[in-house]
């Protein structure tokens, strides 16, 4: 073991390009770091910034979300929106004080196994040399993961 900081990355994929993409470099054996955990979503639209925060508060240093190419979305226009609420959200993020550069977007066609586990390589790498975020880890600190949980209890 090196010792060297292992972040963790969650990625957002979706169901037509990129998670095939994932996928097709597995089959094909193009190498990418196991920092990565794939969620697949049935289009980059379908992301809610409230998963990416969940995300972080989970324990996430970094996240990726992919989807078709722009003019590619199988539901029409469904990723230029992603691509809208990704730049409201890492404007959000650095008003919070967190790097938005832990978020990224990446475009991959379900030809492009290659190119996504170099754009995952390249993150891991990126998210890495940032450092971890330790999100949970600070609000166990000051007390507000317990009150989170506890009102999590209260029935809906
Ligand atoms: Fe892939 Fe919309 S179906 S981004």
């Amino acid at each position: 073991m090196s010792g060297e900081f292992e972040p963790l990355i969650i990625g957002f994929t979706c169901n037509w390009c990129s998670y095939r993409a994932a996928d097709m470099a597995g089959t094909a054996r193009f190498k990418y770091p196991p920092n990565i955990r794939l969620l697949r979503l049935m289009c980059s639209g379908r992301l809610d910034p409230t998963f990416v925060l969940k995300a972080f508060r989970e324990g996430a240093d970094g996240v990726l979300i992919t989807g078709c190419h722009p003019g590619e979305c199988h539901y029409i226009e469904q990723n230029y929106k992603a691509l809208r609420r990704v730049l409201l959200l890492k404007r959000l993020l650095g008003s919070m004080g967190l790097n938005p550069e832990r978020v990224k977007l990446v475009w991959a066609s379900a030809a492009e196994g290659g190119r996504l586990a170099r754009e995952i390589s390249s993150f891991v790498e990126h998210v890495r040399a940032l450092g971890p975020l330790g999100w949970p880890q600070r609000a166990m600190a000051n007390g507000r993961y317990a009150a989170r949980e506890e009102i999590e209890e209260v029935p809906a």
